[in-house]
């Protein structure tokens, strides 16, 4: 559920679980990878689950991703964007492309849109599957209104100001919308860094009015690039590897699109934290984007990011999207498969 570490967070906020790694055995044998320096609180918490992943590798133990009889996303996506801190337009139009990529089938593979059909695989107790149409419902420029620095609470107040009946201008959309507060790179977020690039979760009645699922998003290109805008940024302890090149030319923007990847695979197939995840304590579920962080192509696992193509000025990606642009994004669990699967995935 969130894209990092999270042991370190109380549970009563987050659901996190590092646990989940060690599930991770397949056929395929793909071991998720952190870019965690070795001597840093984050690698420690996720260290065992590190390795007894690799302990499991080609061992007959499954990933039980399992259905807990709550709702997916299957109304039409309608994405409420919270620009939190400072946003330039183009800035802003790497990520909504994105966004509506989503729901654009007739790009060049592998696209965006087919790297959404393994998401599209989940369904609920309905019979009905994740939907495939998303649009940006309405945007918010939050500014600083709750200053520079933010927290796990302090999301929900912002969240809450933002809505239209708050002197906001996002509607109440209990039907198919997701929120998504996205913060620039001078933005702090307590556990930022330390132990989160990104969380989703849902807002509570007492503090929002409302139950909504939302996630939040850090632009890390500032403040630690190497852990959450990797592999365009490296971890000193990784010597020997070289950043990859940016697909936008932007490193802290390109490395939130796979982090908002992530959560939105997640908020889709688990809104309420009651339907798709791996795990027996739904305080801690691993989710659908949780086993496949650091892998983008074929052959990923323990730091190498799989195989993935380059573009004509050097960069890196793996999906295309609208107005011509290339994304890097994580692989996704498939049910189907029980392995981490994307579009560009060679036979
Ligand atoms: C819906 O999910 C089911 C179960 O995974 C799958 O067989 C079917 O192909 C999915 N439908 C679409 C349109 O993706
Ligand atoms: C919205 O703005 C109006 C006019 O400035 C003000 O009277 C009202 O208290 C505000 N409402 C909220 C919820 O902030």
């Amino acid at each position: 559920m969130i894209f990092a570490l999270l042991s370190l967070l109380a549970p009563s906020y987050i659901l996190v679980d590092g646990r989940g790694l060690a599930l991770a055995a397949t056929a395929r044998s793909f071991s998720p990878f952190r870019p965690w320096p070795k001597d840093s609180a984050k690698y420690s918490a996720t260290a065992a689950a590190l390795e007894s992943s690799k302990a499991f590798e080609g061992s007959s133990d499954y990933v039980h991703m399992k259905y807990h009889m709550g709702p997916v996303l299957s109304p039409k996506m309608h994405v409420y964007i919270v620009w939190y801190g400072a946003w330039d337009a183009s800035d802003k139009a790497i990520i909504k492309d994105f966004l509506l990529s989503i729901s654009t089938h007739k790009l060049e593979a592998p696209s965006v849109a087919k790297w959404w059909r393994t998401v599209r695989l989940y369904t609920d107790q309905t019979g009905h599957n994740i939907t495939d149409s998303v649009i940006i419902g309405a945007e918010h420029d939050a500014h600083y209104s709750h200053g520079h620095s933010l927290t796990r609470m302090s999301v929900q107040q912002v969240l809450k100001s933002a809505l239209a009946e708050n002197n906001g201008s996002l509607p109440v959309n209990s039907h198919g919308g997701l929120y998504l507060l996205l913060s620039s790179e001078d933005v702090l977020m307590q556990e930022f860094c330390r132990a989160v690039c990104g969380f989703h979760y849902f807002t509570f009645p007492s503090i929002v009015g409302y139950t909504l699922p939302y996630a939040w998003v850090g632009n890390s290109g500032k403040q630690c690039p190497e852990v959450c805008a990797y592999p365009f940024a490296i971890p000193s302890y990784m010597p020997h590897t070289q950043p990859m090149k940016p697909p936008n030319a932007n490193r802290g923007v390109d490395g939130m699109i796979s982090v908002i990847g992530h959560e939105l695979a997640e908020m889709s197939s688990n809104p309420l934290i009651n339907a798709w995840y791996a795990g027996t304590d739904p305080t801690a579920p691993t989710e659908i984007a949780d086993l496949c962080e650091g892998m983008y192509g074929t052959g990923a696992g323990g730091g190498y990011t799989g195989s993935v193509l380059t573009d004509d000025k050097g960069a890196s990606y793996n999906l295309n999207g609208i107005h011509g642009r290339k994304y890097l994004v994580q692989w996704v669990w498939s049910p189907v498969l029980s392995a981490c699967f994307g579009p560009n995935a060679q036979d």
